[in-house]
């Protein structure tokens, strides 16, 4: 396994690795590889094949944090997520240092302006301008043929594709279903950073979300959502909507596939989760 820290060594490396027939897939993290990334990786290296070349980037984005708390609390735990792609089979990881990434008068970003206006994109303004501008980056400086992402973030998935889609990227985007605890919690790196009481309420999350989602109208399943989630004094929700699956528009009315979605903050710790209905 390679471990790149530049710009220009990604470029080298992957022009030594990839076979002739060699597919190059990505698997873009922020770190604190978990669960759910490694499934991303499986995923990559099938894709990939015997042939082919998996890449994990393991970059910490700062242009997609919107408290800077936020980003100086994200854990980076760098020597147990470099063993954990050596034990799972990637060739290549790229950390990239942020002044490399970004210059200091840079003027360019790529914007998606519709899909991104709801849910996190609205309480989180610009967040996803900068997972478009970093993701987009990504596939050039890796000239990736494919990459992974997480169903969990199911915004961000929807708005890479619409991307990719728009701007005629030639980057197949393949997607893994939301990896759990045992006790329904969604993985995420931002789970670490619970106490061992929000740790053990954070489940309520999911449930609320499943009970409400067998409900049959709007009002009803989210009212239902919202009394699951705030029976806890240690939650606070950020957003919870029903949106349908497609445009991420408010569903009046369950005719089409709908996600039901939440963000939820116990304490400093931004937790998100959704279910599909219909
Ligand atoms: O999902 C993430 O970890 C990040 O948003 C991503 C896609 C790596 C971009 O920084």
């Amino acid at each position: 396994m390679k471990t790149i820290e530049s710009v220009t060594g990604i470029r080298s490396a992957l022009e030594e690795t990839a076979g002739p027939a060699g597919r190059r897939t990505l698997v873009p993290t922020m770190g604190a590889l978990h669960r759910g990334h490694m499934e991303l990786i499986k995923r990559a290296r099938q894709h990939a094949g015997p042939g082919g070349t998996v890449i994990v980037s393991i970059f910490v984005n700062p242009i997609q944090f919107d408290h800077k708390s936020d980003l100086d609390q994200y854990p980076r735990p760098v020597e147990a997520d470099l063993e954990k792609c050596m034990a799972a089979g990637v060739d290549v990881v790229f950390m990239p240092r942020a002044d490399e990434i970004y210059h200091p008068d840079r003027s360019v970003t790529v914007s998606e302006t519709s899909l991104s206006r709801s849910l996190c994109g609205a309480t989180r303004p610009g967040h996803f301008d900068g997972v478009c501008t970093v993701v987009l980056k990504l596939f050039l400086l890796t000239g990736c043929h494919a990459a992974v992402f997480g169903e969990k973030d199911y915004q961000q998935l929807a708005i890479i594709r619409r991307m990719v889609r728009d701007l005629d990227v030639p980057v197949e985007i393949l997607a893994c279903p939301t990896v759990r605890e045992s006790d329904g919690l969604a993985m995420s790196s931002r789970n670490v950073r619970l106490h061992a009481r929000q740790r053990a309420d954070a489940p309520r999350i999911h449930r609320a979300l499943c009970e409400a989602a067998k409900l049959a109208r709007v009002p009803e399943i989210l009212a239902a959502a919202r009394a699951g989630i705030e029976g806890s004094d240690m939650a606070r929700i950020d957003y919870l909507s029903l949106v349908d699956a497609e445009t991420l528009q408010p569903a009046e009315s369950l005719v089409h596939p709908a996600i039901l979605a939440t963000a939820v903050f116990y304490g400093e710790v931004r937790l998100i989760d959704h279910v599909r209905l219909g």
